[in-house]
């Protein structure tokens, strides 16, 4: 199928080379001219497994090519919208601009029987709003969220564990959910739930499913406050009740909390979305998710400056991590630079290193220090933090490796991620979140 994906930033980028690596002739479209021409030249513009290799895989079989002129989309029977709903300045609702420009410039080059699919996380109802005028073109307007995890963007995107599509009533609804089936065709093969719903429902799906893990994380992250309170071990905990098939392990990493550029912002659009709907109080929890999650990091912090007997000032700090998660350079409201750069304040010399994140971290925080190398960071550490559960440090550093290298053995096991007994017995004072 001929199809256009109209925003070529995490999500679009990932669904256009998919899209192409399944069998489809796509054109990406962004009006970041040199965002597009990385792409068109095969380079990932942020890290993401198995983009880059997509992407020249894609642009050598001319199925795949990427333009900054809206006109290209001309032709397509798909119009995928992947552009950012960011934060909106100085509240807590979603900045549907971009979602708003998008659509009102791709209007003048749809054709009757067009289908656009809206991708992009937005606050429900935005469907609705926005179809009378694609409808007004003899397109029809469906919303397709996306549920992809950065890191594992390609994997999801190709063989996601459903797919929701929301499609107006009526035959043109019921064309475009086979105008969307026919798509993804491989993964409906394959056995996918293809849920086809109202237009918001699917958008509820997103919101609902971020609020979800959002509050799952910071359940166990509360959990962890009152182990610390009571001398149990969250770790341990959390251990025994993902057990019980009704609450899963999964998702119950406690340490430091979430960030990223979706789970922080979507879940406060959602919430200002129901206060909206005027059923702010049902979701009056997702505050409490926000402040737990906030309060981590704050924890952090304290555990940092107790273990160093009160004061940072001046003491060599080594930070692991700055990217939000592993396998991802992204560092939008990443916890794991907000410890630093929280440690930086309080007057510490504070070294940075991370093996994906590096170059994002020194361009939005200059003021901290930065090692490319590990080893770089812990020589002469009087600390060392781990904030982000990269394998490098989870798995590939031993405790007498980094003792040899530090001037203090001691450890804040921000993501509560190492085997606390190994360190200790290698002579670490050792910290973790919520552990004994
Ligand atoms: C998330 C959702 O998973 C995805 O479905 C949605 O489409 C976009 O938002 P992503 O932002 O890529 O994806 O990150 P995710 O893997 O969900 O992790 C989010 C944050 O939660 C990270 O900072 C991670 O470190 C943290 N986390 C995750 C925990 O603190 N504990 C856990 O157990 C799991």
């Amino acid at each position: 199928m001929r199809m256009s994906v109209i925003g070529c930033g995490y999500l679009g980028a990932v669904h256009a080379a998919a899209m192409a690596s399944i069998g489809h002739d796509v054109v990406g479209i962004d009006v970041d001219a040199q965002k597009v021409a990385a792409l068109a030249n095969g380079t990932a513009p942020f890290f993401e497994p198995q983009l880059g290799e997509l992407l020249q895989e894609g642009l050598t079989s001319g199925r795949l090519r990427f333009s900054t002129e809206m006109s290209e989309a001309s032709g397509a029977a798909i119009h995928f919208i992947a552009v950012g709903t960011p934060q909106i300045a100085g509240g807590h609702a979603a900045d549907l601009r971009f979602v708003d420009a998008a659509v009102a410039a791709l209007l003048p080059h749809l054709h009757p029987g067009d289908v656009v699919a809206g991708k992009s996380t937005v606050p429900v109802g935005t469907a609705e709003r926005l179809s009378a005028a694609v409808a007004g073109t003899g397109a029809t307007l469906v919303w397709n969220p996306e549920f992809l995890r950065e890191g594992w963007a390609v994997h999801d995107t190709i063989s996601p564990d459903r797919l929701v599509l929301g499609v107006p009533s009526g035959s043109d609804g019921e064309r475009a959910a086979e105008a969307l089936r026919e798509a993804y065709r491989p993964a409906v093969d394959a056995g996918t739930p293809f849920l086809v719903t109202d237009l918001a429902t699917a958008e509820l799906v997103k919101g609902a499913a971020n609020a979800f893990l959002a509050t799952k994380i910071s359940f166990i992250n509360a959990m962890a406050e009152i182990a610390e309170a009571s001398g149990a071990d969250v770790a341990l905990l959390a251990d025994a009740l993902g057990h019980d098939t009704r609450i899963g392990r999964r998702y119950l990493g406690s340490g430091i909390g979430f960030g990223g550029g979706c789970l922080p912002k979507d879940i406060r659009a959602f919430a200002a979305r129901a206060e909206e709907l005027g059923r702010g109080e049902a979701v009056g929890f997702l505050r409490e998710v926000d402040s737990i999650n906030i309060r981590r990091r704050d924890r952090a912090v304290q555990l940092v400056v107790d273990a160093l007997g009160g004061l940072v000032f001046g003491r060599r700090i080594a930070v692991l991590g700055a990217a939000f998660k592993p396998f991802s350079d992204d560092i939008r409201d990443s916890p794991a630079l907000d410890v630093a750069v929280r440690l930086r304040g309080l007057g510490a010399d504070v070294v940075v290193t991370d093996p994906a994140a590096l170059e994002n971290a020194a361009a939005a925080h200059p003021q901290l220090g930065y090692a490319t190398e590990r080893d770089d960071a812990l020589r002469d550490a009087d600390a060392v933090v781990i904030v982000t559960e990269w394998d490098l440090y989870r798995r590939e550093m031993t405790p007498e490796h980094a003792g040899s290298l530090v001037a203090g053995r001691v450890i804040i096991d921000g993501r509560n991620c190492l085997d606390s007994a190994a360190w200790r017995a290698a002579g670490w004072t050792y910290h973790g979140m919520g552990r004994r």
